[in-house]
């Protein structure tokens, strides 16, 4: 009842103020502050190999990259290469100017996941005019031919999973009332998000056809449900939007969110509007991140994307020791990723959908994360 006085008032003082920041707003989504330049612990150095690899990672305000840069320099320490691991928060110039020093560094090769995808065209003629292979790491490095090889996840699988996740839980087939929906899609400067968006709407544009979804802002596109350099804080404040805008006398059933950080912003949202156990939403994510498998654990959260990053290390890895010692590495797709220069061969690990009932399984019995972690988690 709360929650509907206060969006009724707020719904006619901002009905026609409702500016929706999305693509074009300039956010930079920390959701928490650290240097850049960070170095983490090896367990597993083995002898020198004489090598030394560049790791630039886009950003440490999201937990996934951090443990993304931990693996890829424990898998390759492992291998016996030098690495220099350098994020970049988010700043575009801060990741060129790391890529030109470990060009100048000369080093043997470069692991690059960007934060826009299409920024880096001339540092990467750089580094192909150095003779230094580069490859892409998790994000595809668009508009160049400097790029050997992509390792990832099934990008549009993710996307799949996420629509296939709701379409079961909602029981959309079998539906006999419409169920209300909002979208929180990814960086419009990252193919990833581009790739996400189409997988779930692969499965969910049906339903918004036939009546079965309804989405009461008409956001719907990539365009207008983007959300740049996805940001948590813009995500927040895109629901509170929405649900003063749209939702003052009917429920939003369902949050289809592409990112853990997306969900805790749409979490605050949901609490600060009234929300309660009773009429909590379905919402979605993606990188099982610690904080989001608690709050799935609590009911604030229902599922994410488990994305092994350990796994997703090793085959980079398995990539950087290949084109340093000029043999092929492993890839499983030679088609998809396209990046208007090349097809750019790939390695796609499998993406799995993850929520209360799977969790332990996924996250704990396989080691990924300690309980303690997640009880911990804040
Ligand atoms: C990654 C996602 C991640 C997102 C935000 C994407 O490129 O594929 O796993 O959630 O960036 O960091």
């Amino acid at each position: 009842m709360k929650k509907r006085i206060l969006s009724m008032i707020l719904a006619a003082t901002m009905v026609f103020a409702l500016a929706l920041t999305g693509c074009g707003s300039n956010d930079s989504g920390s959701s928490s502050d650290s240097g850049s330049g960070s170095d983490s612990g090896s367990e597993e150095k083995a002898e020198s190999n004489g090598k030394k690899v560049g790791v630039a990672m886009p950003t440490q305000s999201s937990e996934r990259w951090i443990k993304d840069g931990e693996n890829m320099k424990k898998q390759l320490e492992a291998l016996g290469y030098e690495v220099d691991l350098q994020y970049a928060e988010d700043d575009i110039q801060a990741q060129t100017s790391q890529l030109e020093t470990m060009i100048a560094q000369q080093v043997d090769c470069l692991v690059i996941a960007s934060i826009d995808s299409e920024a880096l065209v001339n540092v990467l003629d750089q580094a192909k005019e150095a003779n230094i292979p580069v490859i892409a790491y998790d994000r595809l490095l668009m508009s160049t031919d400097a790029v050997s090889y992509y390792a990832s996840f099934d990008n549009e699988g993710v996307g799949r999973k996420i629509g296939e996740y709701i379409e079961e839980k909602a029981g959309l087939a079998t539906a006999t009332e419409p169920q209300t929906i909002e979208f929180f899609m990814g960086s419009p400067d990252d193919n990833n998000a581009v790739l996400l968006h189409k997988g779930v709407m692969g499965v969910l544009q049906k339903y918004l056809d036939n009546g079965t979804l309804v989405c009461k802002s008409g956001r719907t596109s990539f365009e207008d449900t983007c959300i740049l350099r996805w940001s948590q804080e813009t995500a927040q404040q895109n629901c509170e939007n929405f649900l003063t805008g749209f939702y003052a006398d009917e429920d939003l059933d369902i949050a289809c969110s592409a990112f853990d950080g997306f969900a805790y912003g749409i979490k605050a949202a949901l609490e600060a509007a009234g929300y309660s156990e009773e009429d909590w939403p379905i919402i979605t994510g993606q990188d099982a991140e610690v904080m989001a498998v608690k709050n799935i654990i609590d009911g604030k959260q229902t599922a994410t994307i488990f994305k092994d990053t350990g796994l997703l290390a090793e085959k980079c890895a398995g990539m950087v020791k290949a084109v340093s010692e000029g043999s092929e590495p492993e890839v499983n797709d030679t088609e998809t990723y396209d990046n208007g220069k090349m097809v750019v061969p790939s390695y796609l690990c499998e993406p799995l959908s993850l929520d209360k009932d799977n969790y332990k399984e996924l996250v704990i019995d396989s080691g990924y994360y300690k309980e303690e972690e997640i009880m911990n988690a804040k």
